[in-house]
């Protein structure tokens, strides 16, 4: 029989770099009490209307919807832009399953770009290399914090006139030419 020892935060960082540690502290337990208390743990009630306000100032946008999850608010974006079977979408080769995986839930096909060096972010003359008249959007994904060239991938889809999907899951609070990525 194998026991596996349960760590506990702060792993020492000497031997490797997290990609990120859970920040929980007591008033996240105060507030998860609070709204299974409440009984309003699903879809809607305050804490959600609260998150999505603050989440909208914080992102500098007018609106927020919050979703159970990344996956879910990708595979959204997609079937908000009508996207489907027949359609290509360009993703980069370098990032998490849930950028292809949403492509693929809407029937779509995943075109596979190459990341540049420096931000380990999408590469926009590798995806404009890529571009048909079949490509609906690219997904530009801003990776560990660092932001993907926004201007270039902007440049981009506009020159094809399709859409730009940004998934900043993991660099919320980034910017890009000072403006808040996403
Ligand atoms: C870049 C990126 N996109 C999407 C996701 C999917 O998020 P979730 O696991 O919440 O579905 C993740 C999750 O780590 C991610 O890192």
């Amino acid at each position: 029989m194998f026991v596996i020892e349960r760590k506990v935060w702060p792993l020492a960082v000497d031997s490797y770099i997290p990609v990120s540690q859970p920040d929980l502290s007591a008033l996240e337990r105060r507030y998860l009490l609070d709204a299974f208390d409440s009984t309003w743990i699903s879809g809607a009630g305050d804490y959600v209307d609260r998150f999505e306000h603050q989440f909208a100032q914080f992102a500098g946008v007018s609106h927020a919807v919050s979703c159970v999850n990344g996956t879910a608010a990708l595979h959204l974006a997609l079937l908000a832009l009508d996207i489907g079977t027949g359609d290509e979408v360009i993703v980069p080769d370098l990032t998490y399953v849930a950028t292809a995986n949403a492509v693929r839930y809407v029937g779509a096909t995943p075109i596979f770009a190459d990341c540049d060096s420096h931000t380990w972010n999408i590469d926009a003359a590798s995806a404009a290399s890529m571009m048909t008249d079949k490509t609906r959007a690219i997904i530009g994904v801003h990776l560990l914090g660092v932001p993907a060239d926004v201007t270039a991938l902007r440049d981009l889809v506009d020159a094809h006139h399709c859409a730009f999907i940004e998934d900043a899951s993991e660099a919320h609070g980034a910017k890009w030419c000072d403006k808040p990525i996403g």
